[in-house]
């Protein structure tokens, strides 16, 4: 199986940071080369980072500030050897020359080790980013499939090895391994060619993480790694089916698609002390914010809704914004109130929370992959360092021992952990 870190440096539970032990900050650079090293020992395929373009002194701690996660990677890059550097980076307010340019040159400085996260970005950026309104999510997602395309476009400017650097006769470049892109689309003009060359991996892997219509859709046409929140085993069988069986119709092979659910993995000694670990984490969730954080995730404005009532039915909002379809099954399968809900979208946002033993943590994933529900995990630690440090330390052993899971690398770029081809 194939295994990423979600690194979120306050903690992915919303009271993480307050776990006794814990140390946190999404500034805390220390921290986060110390957990990217550990993710590297335990011979993770790479460590990730979310991203997004607002924030409120109300958001999860681990939200309310937030380096650049591209900035981020470039420092990884050099305190690190061979762990996949993944970044989330918007299609809806970023530009793709400048994108294409940045992970592209990630992926030459870490030597083929870079991801991108293609993400539409749900919350109102539009404020920050000198725009008069936020599109809808239907558009979002059309102006995502050009943007990547020109991504995509861009980054094949440059065949392989340009170089030819003859001093002799004066030849520095082979010209005819130059290629412009000259791509007139309905939201964007690129010329192209880009200025940055291939790296060792070709280009970086796209990642994709809607699960709406739209989204899996895009992640069909492009995504090679597929970032979702799964709660249950039938549904994540139903979701990775559903997906590959896209893939396949988008003319792609499904084998070079890995499907990877988030997790947040609760270790104890036994089963019973997972689940008052779980239990002191809630203790500590923060009742002030649940306004705020339900607000957020549900993309719905919930402020002065009184928390011990049943979860509202709310409309699926525009194109269907999958998190809070997936928030009010929850609610609605487990008759949850409001504040119920706020725990589930405290502790993990959505996603499975599993408690127990490292052997029934191994024991679990490896039935979700055999039932063909995943091809790995995002690994959510609820706090760092000792959330991680006990998976890495004592599941992922495990694992090996099964032979689930590499005990060493066995290439040097993340398409070489991944098992992924190399784009002509
Ligand atoms: C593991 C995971 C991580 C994600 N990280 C981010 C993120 O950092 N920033 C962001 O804007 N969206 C992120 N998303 C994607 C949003 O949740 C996605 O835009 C949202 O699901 C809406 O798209 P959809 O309606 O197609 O699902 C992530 C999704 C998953 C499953």
């Amino acid at each position: 199986m194939h295994l990423g870190l979600f690194l979120l440096a306050a903690g992915h539970h919303a009271a993480g940071w307050r776990f006794p032990g814990a140390e946190s900050g999404t500034e805390n650079f220390e921290l986060i080369t110390r957990m990217a090293r550990e993710a590297e020992a335990a011979k993770f395929d790479m460590v990730f980072f979310g991203d997004r373009l607002v924030t409120s002194k109300d958001a999860h701690p681990s939200m309310i500030t937030r380096p650049d996660p591209l900035v981020v990677l470039s420092a990884l890059a050099v305190q690190t050897r061979r762990i996949g550097l993944a970044a989330t980076a918007s299609t809806t307010y970023s530009d793709p020359f400048t994108l294409a340019r940045s992970l592209a040159s990630i992926d030459l400085l870490s030597q083929g080790r870079a991801a991108w996260n293609i993400v539409t970005t749900v919350q109102d950026g539009s404020g920050n980013f000198s725009r008069t309104l936020h599109p809808e999510s239907s558009e979002r997602y059309t102006i995502a499939e050009e943007f990547v395309q020109v991504v995509k476009g861009l980054w094949r400017s440059w065949d392989a090895d340009p170089y030819v650097r003859d001093k002799e006769a004066g030849v520095y470049i082979d010209a005819a391994k130059l290629h412009e892109l000259n791509h007139a689309g309905h939201y964007f003009q690129v010329k192209g060619p880009l200025n940055v060359t291939r790296s060792s991996q070709g280009e970086p892997v796209l990642i994709q993480a809607g699960s709406s219509g739209p989204g899996q859709k895009l992640g069909a046409r492009h995504g090679e790694v597929i970032f979702t929140a799964q709660q249950d085993l039938a549904a994540a069988r139903e979701f990775y089916g559903q997906l590959k069986r896209q893939v396949g119709e988008a003319g792609r092979d499904p084998s070079q698609v890995k499907v990877m659910p988030g997790l947040m993995p609760i270790v104890a000694r036994t089963a019973a002390e997972a689940r008052d670990k779980l239990a002191t984490l809630q203790s500590f969730t923060d009742q002030s914010k649940a306004h705020h954080m339900l607000s957020v995730e549900l993309d719905f404005d919930l402020s002065g809704a009184d928390l011990d009532a049943p979860v509202p039915d709310l409309p699926l909002g525009d194109g269907g914004f999958s998190r809070r379809g997936l928030l009010l099954r929850i609610a609605k399968e487990q008759r949850l109130t409001l504040r119920e809900l706020y725990h589930h979208v405290a502790s993990s946002r959505g996603h499975q929370v599993v408690t127990g033993t490292a052997e029934q943590i191994a024991d679990h994933m490896q039935h979700w992959v055999d039932a063909g529900a995943a091809d790995g995990f995002n690994i959510m630690p609820a706090c760092f360092p000792s959330g991680f440090e006990e998976f890495a330390r004592e599941v992922v052993p495990i694992l090996q021992e099964r032979g689930q899971f590499r005990r060493d690398y066995a290439a040097s770029t993340l398409r070489g952990h991944l098992g992924l081809a190399q784009p002509v």
